[in-house]
């Protein structure tokens, strides 16, 4: 059986948090999509700890984890993750296998990053320069290198060729950078690379399966950042949503049962692109200030503004999301007032769905207003002990999305997660 755990926002609902949760109920934890990209912060032992590449079942020491074909990954960076987690007394050799189809991310796939935004002008992604659009460029366009060809007597001539394409294509771009140093991480942490189990990832799964284990697949980033459903250009280069969990691990769809689709109770986004109901105000500045809403990966300032259920509607549709959890619930506890948005307005028409390019339009929020509960609920750990006006809040939120909030996190730390019924 396969649950799936993922953003429902544009990325850092506190996935990792939830995974680390949840982990122990699961034989294996899996990264289906993305890469360096993701920034999933976890404390372990009141310790803080941000993972990228590596499966959030890491701590527990017996859940395998997976990081799935439809990974790109970078080594120099896997590495350094590795060095953290064994800084916590974990044996990441044990548990941690890799697929031999995942992409990897070489060091002209960064410099490409970084020539295409800067190409870009005012109409920048903010992408994380981690080299994920190349990345994914390479494997759509059949050229990448996989983690299976490090394998390979031949894989240095297919390396060479491969940047030489890529130096052409700088050059074009009239974008010049010493990668020397880089290339020099970058062989280093291949030799790292290839002594981990690297595996078949789909019969390994499968075989795992159907022997009635169980695995809980973790996504990266949000489903507004999702290439096909997200708000294009303004996305990310993989499937961020349920689907992208059959084609980046080999599962089967029938296989899927429950979809956990994680929110904030407000909402976030970092880098560019739309963002219906962005608060640039006192409110704003507020959210982020007591949310402490700075990107895990670039630490760059997150663009705050209240929940927009027109977008989590549109993402529990495409996703088929089972349960709900709402996190960072307690950023709002010392808020007299909270708002809702329950519709765009473009040019005076009203609208429940998610236009085809949010972007170019002129969207007003139409807000709905709630009181706030005005109380620290960081302490509470059973249901019957949350505020009204909370209750109230998530009643309406429930109501309009048509699937519950099954869990509500109300802190940073393992142990601030409420079951709701
Ligand atoms: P992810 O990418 O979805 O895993 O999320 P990030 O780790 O990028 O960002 C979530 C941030 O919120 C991290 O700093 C978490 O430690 C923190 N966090 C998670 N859940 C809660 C919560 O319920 N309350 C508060 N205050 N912080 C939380
Ligand atoms: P987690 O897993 C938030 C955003 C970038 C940029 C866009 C494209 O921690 O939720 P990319 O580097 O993927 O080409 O950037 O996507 N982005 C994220 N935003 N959380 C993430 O991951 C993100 N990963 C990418 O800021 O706007
Ligand atoms: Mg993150």
């Amino acid at each position: 059986m396969v649950d799936v755990l993922l953003g429902l926002q544009w990325g850092d609902e506190g996935k990792g948090k939830i995974v680390d949760f949840f982990a122990p109920g699961y034989d294996i934890i899996a990264r289906f999509q993305g890469g360096p990209n993701a920034g999933h912060t976890l404390y372990v032992n009141d310790k803080k700890i941000v993972l990228h590449q590596i499966p959030s079942g890491i701590f527990h020491e017996n859940t395998i984890n997976l990081i799935g074909n439809g990974v790109v990954l970078d080594a120099v960076t896997l590495r350094k993750e590795c060095d953290s987690v064994a800084a916590f007394g974990v044996d990441y050799r044990k548990n941690l296998y890799i697929s031999e189809r995942t992409h990897l991310i070489v060091p002209t796939h960064r410099a490409l990053d970084k020539a295409s935004e800067l190409s870009k002008g005012n109409e920048k992604i903010g992408s994380t320069l981690k080299g994920i659009g190349p990345a994914y460029m390479d494997k759509t366009g059949r050229n990448g290198l996989r983690v299976g060809d490090l394998l390979d007597k031949n894989f240095t001539s297919q390396y060479i060729k491969l940047r030489l394409k890529h130096q052409r294509l700088l050059d074009s771009m009239n974008f010049h950078e010493d990668i020397t140093a880089w290339e020099e991480e970058f062989f280093e942490a291949l030799e790292f690379l290839r002594g981990f189990k690297i595996v078949n990832g789909e019969y390994f799964i499968n075989d795992k399966i159907s022997k009635g284990m169980n695995v809980l697949a973790e996504g990266a980033q949000g489903s507004m950042l999702d290439v096909d459903f997200g708000t294009f250009p303004f996305v990310t280069s993989s499937n961020t949503i349920s689907a992208g969990v059959c084609t980046g691990l080999g599962i089967a769809p029938q296989k899927i049962k429950d979809v956990i689709g994680v929110t904030k109770a407000y909402c976030t986004r970092v880098g560019s692109g739309p963002f219906p109901t962005e608060l640039h105000d006192d409110t704003g500045e507020l959210i982020r200030k007591i949310g402490s809403e700075f990107g895990a990966t670039t630490g760059r300032p997150r663009r705050c503004g209240w929940i927009d259920l027109v977008a989590l509607n549109f993402a529990c549709m495409v996703n088929g999301v089972t349960k709900l959890v709402m996190t960072k619930a307690d950023v709002l506890d010392s808020f007299n007032e909270l708002s809702v948005c329950t519709s765009y307005n473009v040019n005076g028409k009203s609208s429940k769905e998610v236009p085809f390019q949010m972007n170019r339009l002129p969207i007003v929020p139409e807000l709905k207003q709630f009181p706030g509960w005005n109380s620290d609920i960081t302490a509470i750990r059973s249901e019957d002990s949350l505020p009204v006006a909370m209750k109230e809040y998530i009643r309406f939120i429930n109501e309009y999305l048509g699937v519950s909030v099954a869990y509500i996190s109300n802190g940073p730390g393992r142990e601030q997660l409420i079951a709701v019924k």
